[in-house]
């Protein structure tokens, strides 16, 4: 099986926990790419989407899934969406494709987070994937220097912008042991707008794809 086969295989499971008549909440990546195209052949079941990117929602509309603005809907059940590391405790970095902040807004909305990974992403310590953080273009250097201070490496995603207007620094060599906290203090600094670590908010289910099967973890 391929990584992304692994991706697929997880994404479909994640069907199983969509109840009849809702709306869904929809994260953005690969892994959810597979997510959305299998979530068109239940289109008929569910009220809609809410969703997390300009991407995801692209996706969604071409597969005539109806996207709802989030400020709209009072309940989301189910947020379905990927990471980019995932540990056993279901604490995530969150990220890549730099729709974190969105993420973890309808992430903190729904009633649960439904994780889904291929088998490489789950990690024992968070951080050797560099941690994305979303910077209001004016503070990216203050930022960096006070990213360098809690420890980091800084790195400008040359080339991104977000689907806010801002700007992606990823850092390298964080010591991410105590997750919570580094969220909180890398949070605190002005000219941040959120960072990629899901600590506080992490998931609730994990659905993995591995090459002998798929396992879901609650
Ligand atoms: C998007 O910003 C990310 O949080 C994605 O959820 C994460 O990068 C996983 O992406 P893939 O499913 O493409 O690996």
């Amino acid at each position: 099986m391929t990584q992304d086969e692994m991706k697929k295989a997880a994404a479909v499971k994640a069907l199983e926990f969509i109840q009849d008549g809702t709306i869904v909440g929809v994260g953005t990546g690969s892994t959810v790419n597979h997510f959305i195209d299998a979530l068109a052949g239940i289109k008929g079941r569910i009220r809609g989407a809410v969703s997390s990117s300009e991407e995801s929602s692209k996706r969604l509309k071409g597969h005539g899934i109806e996207v709802f603005d989030l400020n709209s809907v009072d309940v989301l059940d189910v947020y379905i969406d990927g990471a980019d590391e995932v540990t056993e405790h279901l604490q995530m970095i969150k990220g890549g494709g730099a729709a974190l902040t969105r993420e973890k807004i309808v992430a903190a909305v729904a009633k649960t987070f439904i994780c889904i990974v291929d088998d490489s992403k789950q990690v024992p310590v968070l951080g050797q994937f560099p941690l994305p953080v979303e910077v209001i273009p004016m503070a990216r250097s203050y930022v960096a220097r006070e990213l360098v201070k809690l420890g980091g490496d800084p790195v400008y995603r040359q080339g991104v912008v977000t689907d806010n207007g801002n700007v992606i620094l990823d850092v390298h060599n964080m010591d991410l042991s105590a997750p919570s906290e580094m969220e909180d203090k890398i949070n605190a600094l002005v000219g941040v707008v959120t960072n990629g670590l899901f600590a506080h908010r992490g998931a609730d289910i994990l659905i993995t794809g591995s090459p002998q099967r798929v396992s879901v973890r609650e």
